[in-house]
């Protein structure tokens, strides 16, 4: 089969070549990919893996061979699922737990867009929960966490600042009361920021939160350092920074009902995603258009099969 495979010192950062079946564990099934995409991590990642690791955590695609063991869909259900890796391929094994059924609306582009980006929204969004009425603010509301964390916490009740670049990024943003320029022209404080820019963006998100607020950290997309003392809490007593990794964030059963849940999200209308599709044989031209910023939402790209 053909996969995509890891090329650092190559003339582009990743090749489609021929590679090894997958061979499933007992528990896990074969799925067929029929999307995938990329997120910013694995820009990160394509640069200090070495030359053969094989790329991809979020899949699109049909149940080939459910698992041995009975657990997860059965053969020839269109599921959304997440893997460690390996997964920008034609086929890939996937633990049966980590995958879910998609509504028949959710397209295999919509299912590959949501794992890593989607959880991470959903996930980090419960560190302010209940958020009904909360004021909650979300930078980076442009990229591919930022514009499904917006509109999840939206739905929740949250009113919602959304941080962009600049104003013209926003354009897809929905579900916002405020779409602002850069955190500095946020008004007023918040009980919940998520704050994945890093640098003078974390900074400035202390100067907003709330007393008992949260700061859930989750980025350092700026690669920006950051100094920090005691005395910046001053005015925002008991408020926390929250930590975040969407994959050790909640028990490992939690995977499934999650990803139903945010395709869910997606068949009722309730999460309208943001994509740039294009082929895998694209991926070369839109990794730069992701890390310079030029991607609104999430890129997404089809295998082709035959
Ligand atoms: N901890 C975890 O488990 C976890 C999981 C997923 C993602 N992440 C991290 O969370 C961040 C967001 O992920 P994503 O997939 O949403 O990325 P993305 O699609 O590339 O979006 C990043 C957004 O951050 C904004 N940004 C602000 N300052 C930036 C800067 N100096 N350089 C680059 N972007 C900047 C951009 O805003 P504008 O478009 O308005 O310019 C962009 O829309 C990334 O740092 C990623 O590595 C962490």
């Amino acid at each position: 089969m053909l996969a995509l495979v890891n090329t650092p010192r190559g003339t582009g950062p990743v090749e489609i070549r021929e590679v090894r079946e997958p061979a499933p564990a007992a528990n896990e099934a074969l799925v067929e990919v029929r999307a995938f995409s990329l997120n910013r991590g694995e820009l990160r990642l394509m640069q200090t893996r070495p030359e053969g690791w094989r790329p991809g955590q979020d899949i699109g695609g049909v149940v080939l061979q459910p698992a041995a063991d009975g657990s997860g869909p059965a053969s020839g259900t269109r599921v959304v699922a997440l893997t460690d890796n390996a997964g920008w391929a034609q086929r890939v094994a996937v633990p049966a737990h980590r995958m879910a059924a998609l509504p028949d609306i959710v397209r295999f582009e919509d299912a590959a867009a949501l794992p890593v980006a989607g959880l991470t929204a959903l996930r980090t969004l419960r560190h302010g929960a209940p958020l009904l009425g909360k004021p909650v603010l979300i930078t980076g509301a442009a990229g591919g966490v930022g514009h499904m964390a917006v509109q999840i916490a939206a739905r929740s009740g949250a009113r919602v600042t959304a941080v962009v670049g600049r104003l013209e990024r926003g354009r897809h943003v929905r579900g916002a009361d405020e779409i602002v320029e850069g955190i500095d022209k946020a008004r007023g404080s918040f009980a919940l920021i998520l704050e994945s820019a890093g640098g003078a963006s974390l900074a400035a998100a202390i100067a907003h939160i709330e007393p008992n607020g949260t700061i859930v950290i989750f980025g350092n997309s700026s690669g920006e350092p950051i100094s920090l003392s005691f005395r910046d809490f001053a005015e925002h007593p008991n408020a926390r920074i929250q930590s975040f990794s969407y994959f050790r964030s909640e028990p490992e059963e939690r995977f499934a009902p999650d990803l139903a849940l945010l395709a869910s999200l997606v068949g009722d209308g309730s999460l309208r995603l943001s994509l740039v599709e294009r082929s895998w044989r694209d991926i070369a031209e839109v990794g730069p258009e992701l890390r310079d910023r030029r991607i609104a939402g999430k890129a997404v790209f089809r295998i082709d099969q035959a």
